[in-house]
């Protein structure tokens, strides 16, 4: 695992997207593996703003959203559908034909988890997968306890993500309860991993994700059997580990 302690949050983001723009501009036809939440906000604005400057073109990139909440509609303002199209997709010259996110209100739910397995398959792979990390270990919505083996799949949220993702939504009654994900062996199969990660709440899990032993109870502790994993942190989140 290489790792980078970036000096702040803003340093932490444009690393990142300095890394995802050299990606696009090595193969404009690049499948990108896209994630959501607080941590990744910035990353987003740098990675716009690098467009902006003329530098690549989204044009033939494809992308993979990691999850969706399980009924949530596309015009929701807490699904990551609204996420996404706010913060990357309405700013750049992507083809929206080649966006996909989970449908989280699709009518058969394992059949839409399939069909996302699929076409990830047919798309080839996915070459770079950006991820954050939850104070209880998860990527994706993979909680602790998780299969390392799943695929795409219907997950039910532990009680700590439903509390720490209260914070985007008016009350916590409001969370959803479940959500599709993409599983850890879909994110495993992906070439390279960008993960980030910044604030001092996320400094433990961070030091037990890269020292601790390889467990289904800390789910992110399995990229260190990853081959190319990079994790830039800022200092606050890179604290606890030498
Ligand atoms: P956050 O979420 O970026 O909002 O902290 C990360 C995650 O839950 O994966």
């Amino acid at each position: 695992m290489r790792i980078i302690v970036a000096e702040d949050y803003k340093e932490m983001s444009k690393t990142a997207a300095d890394m995802m723009a050299s990606q696009i501009i090595l193969k404009p036809d690049s499948v990108l593996g896209l994630a959501t939440g607080g941590t990744p906000m910035g990353f987003y604005k740098e990675l716009v703003n690098l467009y902006k400057q003329g530098k690549f073109s989204f044009k033939e990139v494809k992308t993979f959203n990691l999850d969706e909440y399980y009924g949530l509609d596309k015009r929701n303002l807490q699904s990551y559908h609204y996420y996404m199209m706010e913060n990357l997709f309405k700013h750049i010259d992507i083809d929206l034909e080649n966006v996909n996110i989970p449908d989280g209100t699709a009518k058969d739910i394992d059949e839409e988890c399939r069909a996302y397995e699929d076409k990830i398959r047919k798309a080839g792979g996915i070459h770079m997968q950006l991820l954050g990390i939850g104070i209880n270990g998860h990527i994706g919505f993979n909680e602790p306890d998780v299969k390392f083996e799943a695929i795409t799949h219907l997950v039910n949220l532990d009680e700590e993500t439903i509390e720490a993702n209260s914070r985007f939504f008016s009350s916590i009654e409001e969370v959803p309860r479940s959500a599709i994900s993409m599983g850890i062996k879909t994110i495993m199969h992906s070439k390279k991993i960008l993960l980030l990660a910044a604030g001092s709440e996320k400094a433990q899990v961070i030091e037990r994700m890269i020292n601790g032993p390889i467990t289904p109870e800390l789910p992110a502790s399995i990229l260190q059997l990853h081959p190319d994993v990079t994790l830039i942190v800022d200092k606050e989140a890179g604290d606890k580990f030498d």
